[in-house]
């Protein structure tokens, strides 16, 4: 079994690839903020907790996270695989998440960062939308669907996120992108973490993000 660990700043695209590798390599997608959000919608305790960081740009505690997604992580549809997206965030997520995957002889094989410099976030997330019913992901300029409003692929209607504003996001950057460093670090130390440009277009990164995933495949 393959996990895959995606990083980036917020806006990297992520999500996007994310879904590719989902279809492509038949992984599970597993998205932290997917999970968070389900759970703010759903009005859970952890959804009434999370909302309150979610809302400020502010990463939740670890000791939430960390149960929230590795409850996730060991659900059934998991365990042949899964692409990891959001999670972890910090360096104390990124060794939870080796513990939990220890016990079950299980390891991160790659950790992927989709490199991109701050001041092109921004615009991103302004121009996000996103797909109600499973998530896929459009831009207005970049990824635009074939219907305005409507998701090329199950024909649901797409929605803006309440932290897509861009005081939120300047939030979210000056709030998270140091605990990224750490997550980069754990990973550049156990030797599988690598860099793909996530500037160049959509259909270019993911290109990238597979010629890196059977490279390493091969090289095993
Ligand atoms: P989360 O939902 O994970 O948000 P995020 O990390 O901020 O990442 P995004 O979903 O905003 O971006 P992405 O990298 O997936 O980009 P996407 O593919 O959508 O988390 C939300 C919140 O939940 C956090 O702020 C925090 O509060 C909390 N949280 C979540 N996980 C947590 C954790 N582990 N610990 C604690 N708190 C946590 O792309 C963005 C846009 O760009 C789209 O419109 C897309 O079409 C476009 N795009 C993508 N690629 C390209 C490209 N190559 N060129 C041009 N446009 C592109």
């Amino acid at each position: 079994m393959t996990v895959v660990v995606l990083l980036g700043a917020p806006g990297a695209g992520k999500g996007t690839q994310a879904k590719f590798l989902e279809t492509e390599f038949g992984l599970a997608h597993l998205a932290s903020g997917d999970l968070l959000r389900a759970a703010v919608a759903a009005g859970t305790p952890v959804g009434r907790e999370a909302d309150r960081y979610m809302s400020r740009g502010q990463l939740v505690p670890d000791a939430t996270m960390i149960r929230v997604f590795l409850d996730r992580l060991d659900q059934p549809d998991a365990r042949s695989g899964a692409v990891l997206d959001g999670f972890p965030r910090t360096g104390t997520q990124a060794e939870a998440l080796d513990e939990a995957l220890t016990e079950h002889g299980r390891r991160v094989d790659h950790a992927i960062l989709i490199e991109v410099p701050v001041e092109d976030l921004v615009a991103r997330a302004a121009g996000r939308w996103i797909c109600s019913a499973a998530g896929h992901v459009y831009h207005a300029i970049a990824h635009p669907p074939r219907v305005v409003g409507v998701c090329d692929v199950d024909g649901s209607p797409l929605v803006q996120r309440a932290d897509d504003t861009a005081d939120t996001v300047r939030a979210r950057m000056a709030q998270q992108l140091g605990a990224l460093e750490d997550v980069v670090r754990h990973y550049r130390r156990r030797g599988v973490l690598r860099t793909v440009d996530g500037l160049r277009p959509i259909r270019e990164v993911t290109e990238a993000v597979r010629a890196q995933l059977v490279f390493d495949r091969g090289a095993a």
